[in-house]
């Protein structure tokens, strides 16, 4: 197969979940592998709007393509705080998106511990997705990390390559969606990569606009938004994405090597 016919599967698929992305009914367990930073105050929010969603959250949630949806995963988190900092509703995005990462990884799990001898192409697919969510999850985490220390440019560079992995998932999935299992995960992973994409196009925002999110909004074309991440922008990490397909992200994601923490 040739690296024409994967960048068109990439790009295809991404419109598929960018335009087709609604809000997604499975809900499982709720693990939270990144944890929100300090509140700066625990009191009640000092401008709870109409429909009780924090006015912060509902400004940073213009960055959405799916707001309504945004907002919600957001305020489920029972635990968040008044007066949240753009930076605070990013990291919540960003769990929200970790938690989702989660599920899929575990349904993925479970599709390769029933995939029978016969599954030999969901066995591989399921391998993949596996190997992708672990450098995705590694991801979330430099880029959980680089926010707080302001390195902004570095933690869009790590999110989209996240989301890379979790759209590569994905294609390989949609090739095994024989089964209802496969059909169920593969509706988690459209949820997931929505969540994805969300806290992506806030970090763009705030790389944009910083704390004014007044000014949020989703980015104009997929152009700027999703593809050309890291190829004009950035410091140089190298984990954008070029012509359509995401770099270091190939349909063999087994060939990929996870770096080091040494490597930035
Ligand atoms: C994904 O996250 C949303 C928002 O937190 C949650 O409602 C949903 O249950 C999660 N889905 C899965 C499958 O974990
Ligand atoms: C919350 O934010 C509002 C306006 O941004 C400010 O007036 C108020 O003092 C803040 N409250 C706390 C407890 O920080
Ligand atoms: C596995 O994939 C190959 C190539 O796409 C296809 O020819 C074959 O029929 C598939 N096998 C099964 C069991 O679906
Ligand atoms: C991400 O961070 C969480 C919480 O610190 C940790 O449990 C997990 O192992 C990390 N995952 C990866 C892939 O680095
Ligand atoms: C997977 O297959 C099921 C059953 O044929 C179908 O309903 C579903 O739309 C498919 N999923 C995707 C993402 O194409
Ligand atoms: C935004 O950041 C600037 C500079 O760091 C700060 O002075 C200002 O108070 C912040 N505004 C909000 C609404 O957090
Ligand atoms: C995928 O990558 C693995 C590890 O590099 C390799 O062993 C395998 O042959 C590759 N498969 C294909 C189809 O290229």
């Amino acid at each position: 197969m040739t690296s024409q016919y994967f960048s068109l599967t990439f790009f295809y698929l991404f419109l598929f979940f960018f335009f087709s992305f609604s809000e997604p009914h499975l809900s499982e367990n709720s693990v939270t592998p990144i944890s929100l930073p300090p509140s700066p105050s625990p009191s009640p929010s000092p401008s709870p709007s109409p429909n009780n969603i924090p006015i912060e959250i509902q400004l940073a949630c213009k960055a959405s393509k799916d707001p309504p949806t945004c907002e919600s995963s957001l305020t489920e988190l029972s635990h968040i705080p008044s007066n949240l900092t753009a930076l605070q509703i990013i990291l919540s995005a960003l769990s929200v998106s970790s938690q989702n990462l989660t599920s899929a990884q575990s349904m993925v799990k479970n599709l390769l511990d029933s995939a029978g001898a016969g599954d030999a192409n969901l066995t591989v697919a399921a391998k993949n997705c596996l190997q992708g969510f672990g450098n995705s999850a590694y991801r979330h985490n430099l880029t959980a990390a680089a926010l707080p220390r302001g390195e902004i440019k570095d933690a869009r560079a790590w999110m989209s390559a996240g989301l890379g992995y979790q759209i590569g998932c994905s294609s390989n999935l949609l090739r095994v969606n024989g089964t209802l299992p496969v059909a169920k995960t593969l509706e988690v992973m459209k949820g997931l990569i929505g969540f994805t994409t969300n806290a992506l196009w806030m970090i763009m925002n705030y790389d944009i606009h910083g704390n004014e999110t007044g000014s949020w909004a989703p980015p104009k074309t997929e152009r700027d938004g999703f593809w050309e991440v890291g190829s004009g922008s950035g410091s140089g990490s190298g984990f954008g994405f070029r012509g359509g397909v995401p770099s270091g992200l190939s349909p063999n994601v087994t060939g990929w090597v996870k770096p080091s923490f040494q490597d930035r």
